[in-house]
């Protein structure tokens, strides 16, 4: 999943570039580079690392002014390791045409093998670079030519940026399988990713779809589908401003959105809570339809995933409604057993994960419908999907997802709610009791994010760790598997959860006293079920940290450490239990100098199967 950009236009396109992938960074951040052209030809700058090391470069290296034409890429590594061999541009060996791609050719094998026989040199170990030497194949005069005969050969996903010494006049995108958008401006048009890269330069867009190509001169952007014929694109003018997102005096991302979650959580209220009620009365499934659901199916990847596994509890719990939660890249080729009254939900914080679009696509081409839990209404997720809930977290730059999950649980928690008054499985009293609770949420939010000092004090104690382990039970397994997730992902400690019932048949080999075991441990219906797991691992000198319930004197009789926090009801514990969780992982990632906001290895959005 890699981010690119395209320009032609007045200005000098390296500007324009570098200022697009700075905004698509959270794409990948293994490599960047940027290809321009004018009529001395093609000029390549590119390197390995952040962006700020090609900033650096370019710095050293200026790109000759006035050149109007250009593509830039930032890299998330698939094929060939982060070096600045394998960054893009990739270019034929006469470098006369430049190329930028995200996604996977899947036969790039086959074809590399054919054209090294043919006397084609390679430089780098990238599937891309198949692509510059099969343009200069069958280049014959016309570069849209040449880039249709090529894109016939291509098995897997792209979105290509393409220029040529050929035609400086022109730049060319193809889609097929991952996102790309067309910026229409003033004498200059745009290539991008996603639509973060286009604030500021224009508010009109097109969305290719799959087999789409654009030929983009200063004054007018052409259309063609895969053989060449021209095609019409609907205009779409954007509505979403573009927040500068700073950190607000916070150290990172990351804890700027941690500390948002209060305001999130009581957006979300208000939005769909009234006079009592959960609403969703813009949502475009009818109540009619909505009464005949008789299965739910959940689809979803990493931090989603989990959100989906805490949904099916809700879901179930308030509308008997029997809901399955499958991680995407399986649902997607376990030809899934689908009939007609089933719904399914796909979540997703970016909208933009290729394993759940996949996901999505198969279950429209099984004929049902598709429900999308999504932070951007623009997405490919979005716009797929019969209906959106938008879970309104604002835009969330951590690549560790924070606010968005608790976002993703409270409006799966309403849209529950609002589904069992609907099929009458939820008695008004129980309704406005969940719902009072349901109100105090920011508030005890809040609260559990004042003190911090017992989990910065363990975060020192235990950055060292070789191996952390989190137990829980019933709603809040999820929340186990999620803490020990943001722990992986920002301090590259090796962390695992589990349920806790499930740890004894096994995992439970793994506890000496050099393991932090975090147990969830708030009072509910299994509590005395979790304390029996725990003294089975104290048995064994495990190291028990517990999230408990605000006053309870009996945990402390079985842990080593107690992080408290205020009491709400038993099924709604996930929203609140995670935050610890959440915060714990930080203050590791940090004292152990790690890049918390780009972690290495990953990126916001997954936009490769
Ligand atoms: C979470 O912190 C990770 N960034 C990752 O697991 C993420 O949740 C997953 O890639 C799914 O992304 P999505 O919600 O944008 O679809």
């Amino acid at each position: 999943m890699c981010g690119i950009v395209g320009y032609i236009g007045n200005k000098s396109a390296d500007s324009v570039l570098l200022v697009g992938l700075e905004r698509l960074e959270y794409r990948g951040y293994d490599s960047a580079g940027i290809a321009v052209i004018d009529q001395r030809g093609l000029e390549i700058r590119k390197q390995a690392g952040k962006l700020k090391v090609l900033n650096k470069h370019l710095k050293e290296n200026p790109i000759a002014a006035n050149t109007n034409a250009g593509i830039g890429h930032t890299r998330w590594a698939t094929h060939g390791e982060p070096t600045t061999k394998n960054a893009h541009p990739h270019t034929d060996e006469a470098k006369k045409f430049a190329v930028v791609h995200n996604g996977i050719i899947e036969n790039y094998q086959a074809l590399k093998d054919s054209l090294i026989k043919e006397g084609y040199k390679f430089s780098s170990q990238t599937d891309t670079e198949v692509i510059p030497h099969m343009l200069a194949k069958y280049y014959k005069g016309s570069l849209e030519g040449a880039v249709q005969e090529v894109i016939k050969h291509l098995e897997g996903s792209y979105a290509l940026a393409i220029i040529s010494e050929h035609h400086p006049d022109k730049v060319i995108a193809v889609r097929f399988g991952s996102p790309l958008i067309i910026g229409k401006g003033k004498g200059e048009n745009f290539i991008a990713s996603d639509i973060p890269a286009l604030f500021n330069l224009t508010k009109s867009i097109y969305y290719l779809d799959d087999g789409d190509i654009a030929v983009l001169a200063k004054d007018k952007i052409k259309f063609l589908n895969c053989s060449g014929k021209k095609i019409e694109k609907k205009e779409k003018h954007l509505k979403i401003k573009d927040k500068k997102i700073d950190k607000s005096g916070f150290k990172h991302y990351m804890l700027k959105e941690i500390n948002e979650q209060p305001a999130v959580v009581k957006k979300i209220i208000s939005k769909h809570l009234k006079n009592g009620h959960a609403i969703f009365d813009k949502l475009n499934l009818t109540k009619d339809y909505l009464a005949k659901v008789s299965r739910i199916i959940i689809q979803a990847a990493g931090t989603s995933w989990h959100a989906g596994l805490v949904g099916k509890f809700f879901i179930e719990e308030f509308t008997r409604v029997h809901t399955e939660v499958d991680i995407s890249s399986e649902f997607r080729y376990r030809n899934p057993v689908i009939e007609g009254d089933t719904l399914l939900i796909a979540i997703s914080q970016s909208g933009e994960t290729a394993d759940t679009i996949a996901g999505i696509r198969e279950a429209k081409s099984k004929f049902i419908k598709v429900l999308a839990v999504c932070n951007n209404v623009e997405s490919t997720i979005a716009r797929e999907s019969d209906a959106v809930i938008d879970i309104s977290a604002g835009p969330e730059i951590g690549v560790a997802s924070t606010k968005a999950y608790v976002a993703q649980l409270v409006s799966l928690l309403l849209f529950a709610i609002y589904l069992g008054k609907i099929k009458w499985t939820l008695e008004d009293k129980k309704v406005s009791a969940l719902i009072n609770e349901i109100k105090k949420l920011p508030e005890k939010i809040k609260k559990t994010l004042a003190d911090q000092k017992l989990l910065k004090k363990l975060a020192k104690e235990y950055s060292e760790a070789k191996n952390v382990i989190f137990l829980a039970r019933s709603y809040n397994y999820p929340t186990a598997f999620e803490g020990a997730l943001k722990l992986k992902e920002i301090s590259y400690i090796h962390s695992t959860g589990y349920q806790a019932g499930e740890f004894k048949h096994g995992p439970i080999a793994l506890v000496d006293k050099h393991v932090p075991i975090i147990c969830i441990v708030t009072k509910g219906d299994i509590y005395l079920k979790m304390i029996s797991n725990i003294q089975e691992v104290k048995a064994r000198k495990g190291v028990i940290i517990s999230i408990a319930t605000e006053k309870d004197e009996e945990i402390k009789k079985h842990s080593d450490r107690v992080i408290y926090v205020p009491e709400t009801t038993d099924i709604l514990t996930p929203i609140i239990n995670i935050i610890p969780l959440q915060l714990l992982a930080y203050y590791i990632a940090v004292s152990r100098g790690c890049d918390v906001d780009q972690p290495r290895n990953l990126a916001k959005s997954v936009t490769v199967e």
